[in-house]
């Protein structure tokens, strides 16, 4: 396929010498471009490439660049402390202040200053390309180039189409960041894009458990990372961004979609603001990170005797690669046909029926499918490799069904981590909301599947596409594992989105509609 990147003999222009701007002139000048980079503030621009200069000097040092590749990489930046410098670029990308206004006065001096073939990009990423565009003599050059934070390391680059965005430049900033060794995806100027969007469930979720004293901060986030696969937890994460940066972007997101419930800030992250502790920066977020102070440890059940026999009624469904995993440990597992569809799937010791979450709560599971002693599992990214899950139980559990529990997965090297009898778990809740947040994303034509996976993926360093994730669970168990969390709490927040309804119904996954 014929590629619209821009040649390497192209000149780029980067505007604000920050955090993002310096990064991004970085990957052009990597890939062989030659690049100005301009900032208001005097020096900040050469301050900037000599900061990268002194980056790339260590990867030298560690052999991961040559002196060559360094020198070549700095001889084609040159730092301007005035506008006027960038006339001859053929791509401008904006990383300044975060203000409509302001871009929207730099943007009106460039269409002045550069010829109209020039494409105008802004590194926004939470402002409308579209109202950025919106007074723009040539509209269609408009586009949105969403890097990620740090812009040299991170693939995602979100390619934002505007109203007005001509479909040509779109595509020559998706080709040119494929050239630039980035990951690009197509998105639509519309609130959080795609990453900002369907990654709040991932901090909403595991704030409400909090709320809910479901668990712990160190157990959710111990949960997340050691059966979701996520490399961070969302308390030790938003704790890493800041509370003032993650609790804006989820009010704007909320407040851009109208107050959808889905997107709601959380009353717990706003009070860590209102205190100040906003996380690392301050030495106090969710956790204490002063000299000397504890971290608190995930919550777990212990095992004296690893139980080394089980049942398995009907067919492992999700289950499946747990099931492999205890016979690959020693477990002697027992075939039972299902007698009604409501115990397929479930694993039963002497006392306990081990069943994954469906969304509803194990005591309303117990009465409602008449099942005793039961004993709910969280979902995990891979069964095979989890060393942690969270089970809650019944009221009517007995203490030694779950023991018996505890000390199967024990057999297994799993960790049981409890949990209040809270709908949904830690993990299949969170998953099942990203892939709802997904799909919406895909009904209403912000993303496409691929891309919404590869957005998560490359632009947040999810272990696995939500999409992708909820084809391998199964749409239909996602969707009623969403419905009965909606019915569980009777609020809107939870509804599935139409996508994952109509996939259910006809028996498709994401991958195949
Ligand atoms: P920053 O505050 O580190 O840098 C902004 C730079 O722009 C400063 O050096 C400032 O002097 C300069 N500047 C401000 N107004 C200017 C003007 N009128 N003309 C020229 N230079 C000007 O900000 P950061 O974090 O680099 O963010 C920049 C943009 O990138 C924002 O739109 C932000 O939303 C977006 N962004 C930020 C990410 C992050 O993680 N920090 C991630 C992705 C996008």
């Amino acid at each position: 396929m014929s590629s619209n990147a821009l040649s390497t003999d192209s000149l780029v222009a980067v505007i604000g010498a920050g955090a993002m701007g310096a990064g991004i002139a970085q990957v052009a000048a990597q890939a062989g471009h030659p690049v100005k980079l301009y900032d208001n503030r005097e020096g900040a621009s050469a301050q900037a490439i000599d900061k990268i200069g002194a980056q790339l000097e260590k990867l030298v040092a560690r052999g991961k660049f040559t002196a060559e590749q360094r020198e070549g990489v700095l001889s084609r930046m040159t730092p301007v402390d005035n506008i006027e410098a960038l006339a001859d670029a053929k791509l401008v990308v904006e990383a300044i202040v975060e203000n409509l206004d302001v871009k929207r006065s730099v943007l009106a001096t460039l269409e002045e200053l550069c010829s109209d073939d020039c494409i105008l990009a802004s590194n926004t990423s939470s402002l409308s390309i579209t109202s950025l565009a919106a007074n723009a003599k040539v509209p269609g050059r408009v586009v949105g180039m969403h890097f990620f934070n740090p812009a040299p390391i991170m693939k995602l680059v979100e390619v934002v189409s505007g109203l007005a965005t001509d479909p040509a430049v779109a595509e020559t900033v998706y080709d040119t960041s494929l050239a630039w060794g980035k990951k690009p995806v197509y998105t639509r100027s519309t609130p959080g894009f795609i990453v900002n969007r369907v990654a709040r469930p991932f901090y909403a979720e595991s704030l409400r458990l909090l709320q809910e004293q479901a668990a712990d901060c160190a157990t959710l986030d111990a949960l997340m990372r050691d059966a979701g696969g996520f490399r961070m937890g969302a308390f030790e994460l938003t704790d890493l961004i800041g509370h003032d940066v993650n609790y804006a972007v989820t009010c704007s997101v909320f407040d851009a979609y109208y107050g959808d419930f889905r997107f709601q800030p959380s009353l717990i992250q706003k009070e860590l603001v209102d205190a100040g502790r906003l996380g690392r920066k301050t030495g106090h977020g969710f956790y204490d990170y002063s000299e000397g102070a504890e971290r608190p440890q995930a919550a777990e059940l212990t095992s004296e005797l690893p139980l080394k026999q089980c049942s398995i009624v009907g067919s492992a469904g999700p289950l499946m690669s747990l099931q492999e995993r205890f016979v690959a440990s020693g477990v002697t597992l027992t075939p039972v046909e299902a007698d009604q569809a409501a115990f397929d799937g479930m694993f039963r010791t002497t006392d306990a029926t081990i069943a994954l979450t469906d969304g509803r709560m194990a005591c309303q599971r117990a009465v409602e499918d008449g099942i005793d002693n039961l004993v709910l599992i969280d979902l995990a990214l891979d069964y095979s490799k989890a060393s942690r899950l969270a089970i809650s139980w019944a009221h009517n559990t007995s203490e030694a069904a779950v023991q018996q529990v505890v000390d199967l997965l024990a057999a297994a090297g799993i960790t049981a981590t409890p949990m209040a009898d809270v709908p949904g778990l830690a993990v299949m809740r969170t998953v099942a909301m990203l892939a709802n947040e997904g799909a919406d994303a895909v009904l209403h034509n912000v993303g496409d599947v691929a891309g919404v996976d590869l957005a998560m993926c490359a632009g947040v360093n999810y272990p696995r596409g939500p999409l992708a994730w909820a084809d391998q669970v199964g749409v239909a168990r996602i969707e009623a594992a969403l419905s009965n969390l909606q019915a569980s709490y009777g609020e809107d927040r939870y509804r599935p989105s139409l996508l994952l309804r109509r996939l259910s119904a006809q028996g498709k996954s994401f991958h195949e509609q």
